[in-house]
């Protein structure tokens, strides 16, 4: 398989792309447990400095990388941002027609038309999000979009002290107490992520819900679907990965190495799904509550697959097959988290510890059970079930920090995962696709001696891609069969 061929493609509709990453197989220093972010207290204005207090020469904004190979930072990261990085260009995007679209939608007799550019629902995900009473207050901060505090956390407690030669050497906690998020680690950065590219419930720092539900999704909003794996990949990187979080190297050797950890595409994908899971459950919970108290639409349908309702309307004899034993629903019924929670399994399985990965498993069990149990779930019975079950994800993620993939465990997930039959409808099968597209690049970082069966994978993995792809013009798989996606049958 070609490189630059893999890692140039496009899955249908979506823009996901499968991925390759140049790095340096290197040992990897023994894991570290990683403390959990201390909890934010309510933020305020003086909390927030725009994108444009980084964006010094001689801080963020050089034009170049900087040369210093003892800088472990490389000073042009205001550039990149701004000239290669979609975040820079979120506030934007809320002036053009599509958005303007959805607002003249979303309008009714109940809500007046309010631009998308001054809507609070649209700007926590496409400005960096701030409690309602500070937005208000701090609207200039909006034409930056996403900036570096969407995603570093709220600069003003730690800006001065970060510009001192002492900054380096604090700990990650203490930099957290002061408000600046360790996305160095791979929990912190998958939870900011996912709060804008999945949606959250609204955070106890008094950051409000993000929320991409189904009305807005009628009313023209893309639909939502990330994998952390391929979204890191695609996003233009101001930063050298090193994809160990962070752990000093071994050997105590403190100068910065450009070597990265091989299983990280592996476990960015497993992390990316069991983030995932927490941040679609709490906003599940959050839903629910309002579904229960009459203010929100319920059931929500973006819970379900969007292919089960929305299909060609000619008749797709795979719809009607029998599920396996267990399972009464139909085949391409509308069923809860077929996005959401496809590969959540095997991401357990292989990654965390039964002893924090079986309550998880268990809550989950329960909330589908809800989902799945009735066209009207019970709402209030639904919020307490998702409320657990986030808590219990949230202790899997956590537990994660310190995690390293061996080859064997890499290619273990990928026998489970690697098969193609029982596949229920496109999100599972795009799902599996993304799982295998990054576990294959860790299995041939980690282990160059199984090459031949890396490339066998690689081959298929190339076959099944154009399956996947949306029909030109159209924005679903129309008539997708997931029961062609096997090697070899015909098309
Ligand atoms: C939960 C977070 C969230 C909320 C709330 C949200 N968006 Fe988005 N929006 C996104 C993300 C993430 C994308 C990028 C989707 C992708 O490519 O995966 C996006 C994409 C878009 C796009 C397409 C991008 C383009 O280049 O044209 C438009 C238009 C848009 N949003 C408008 C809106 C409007 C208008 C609202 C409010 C009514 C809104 N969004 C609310 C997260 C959100
Ligand atoms: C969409 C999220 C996001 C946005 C927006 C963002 N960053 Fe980052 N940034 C990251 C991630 C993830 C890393 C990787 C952290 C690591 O590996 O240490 C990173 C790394 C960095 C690093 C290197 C840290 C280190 O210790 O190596 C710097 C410096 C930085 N960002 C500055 C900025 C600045 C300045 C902005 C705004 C112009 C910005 N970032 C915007 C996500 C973001
Ligand atoms: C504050 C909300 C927010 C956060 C946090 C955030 N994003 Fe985004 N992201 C967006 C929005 C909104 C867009 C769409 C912007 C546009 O279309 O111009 C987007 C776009 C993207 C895109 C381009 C998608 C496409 O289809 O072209 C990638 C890749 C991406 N984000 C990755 C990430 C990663 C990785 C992280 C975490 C390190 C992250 N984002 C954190 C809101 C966010
Ligand atoms: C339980 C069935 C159901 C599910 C699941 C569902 N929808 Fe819908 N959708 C509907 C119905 C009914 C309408 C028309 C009423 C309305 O606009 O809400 C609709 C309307 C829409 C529209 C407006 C355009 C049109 O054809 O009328 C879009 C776009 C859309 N849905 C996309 C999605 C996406 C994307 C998902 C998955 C995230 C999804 N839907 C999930 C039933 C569903």
């Amino acid at each position: 398989m070609n490189r630059a061929r893999w890692g140039a493609f496009l899955v249908a509709g979506v823009g996901l792309a499968a991925l390759t990453r140049a790095q340096d197989p290197a040992a990897m220093p023994p894991a570290l447990p990683l403390p959990s972010p201390a909890p934010a207290s309510p933020l305020a204005i003086g909390d927030y400095r725009g994108a444009g207090s980084c964006s010094a020469t001689a801080c963020h904004g050089s034009i170049r990388p900087s040369a210093a190979m003892l800088s472990p930072v490389l000073r042009n990261e205001h550039t990149t941002w701004l000239s290669d990085d979609a975040h820079a260009r979120a506030y934007s995007v809320l002036f053009n027609q599509r958005s303007e679209g959805i607002a003249r939608s979303l309008a009714s007799s109940a809500r007046p038309y309010k631009s998308a550019h001054l809507d609070e629902r649209c700007l926590a995900c496409h400005a960096t999000p701030r409690p309602s009473a500070v937005l208000e207050q701090t609207h200039w901060m909006d034409a930056d979009g996403v900036g570096c505090e969407a995603c570093h956390g709220a600069s003003g407690r730690w800006l001065s002290e970060h510009t001192t030669p002492g900054w380096r050497d604090l700990a990650p906690e203490r930099k957290a107490e002061l408000g600046m998020a360790n996305v160095t680690a791979l929990p912190a950065r998958a939870r900011q992520c996912a709060g804008c590219h999945v949606g959250d419930h609204e955070a106890p720092g008094g950051i409000p819900v993000r929320d991409v539900n189904h009305d807005l999704i009628a009313a023209g909003h893309p639909r939502l679907n990330f994998e952390l794996s391929a979204f890191l990949a695609n996003m233009p990187t101001h930063w050298v990965e090193k994809g160990n979080n962070g752990e000093p190297p071994a050997g105590g050797d403190l100068r910065p190495t450009r070597a990265m950890a091989p299983d990280f595409s592996a476990r960015a994908w497993a992390l990316g799904e069991l983030a995932t899971a927490e941040s679609a459950l709490r906003l599940l919970e959050s839903r629910a509550k309002k579904a229960d108290q009459k203010t929100a639409p319920w059931p929500e349908f973006t819970e379900s697959g969007c292919f089960s309702c929305h299909h060609d309307l000619r008749d797709q004899a795979w719809r009607r097959l029998p599920r396996p034993a267990g399972d009464d629903a139909m085949v391409g019924a509308p069923r809860w988290g077929s996005w959401l929670f496809a590969e959540i399994d095997g991401a357990l399985a292989a990654t965390v510890d039964p002893a924090v990965s079986r309550p998880f498993a268990e809550a989950l069990k329960k909330v589908r059970a809800l989902m799945n149990g009735s066209t009207a779930p019970d709402a209030r019975a639904v919020a307490t079930a998702a409320k657990d079950a986030a808590e219990a994800a949230r202790r899997c993620v956590d537990a994660m920090a310190g995690k390293r993939l061996s080859a064997n465990e890499v290619s273990r997930l990928i026998d489970r995962i690697d098969t193609w039959t029982g596949v229920n409808g496109w999100d599972e099968a795009t799902q599996r696709y993304l799982a295998l597209a990054a576990l294959r690049q860790s299995w041939a970082e980690l282990d160059p001696s199984r090459k031949a069966d890396q490339d066998g994978l690689a081959r298929k993995l190339e076959e099944i891609r154009p399956r996947l792809q949306f029909p030109a013009g159209l924005d679903s798989p129309g008539l997708f069969d997931p029961t062609r996606l096997r090697p070899g049958s015909s098309r």
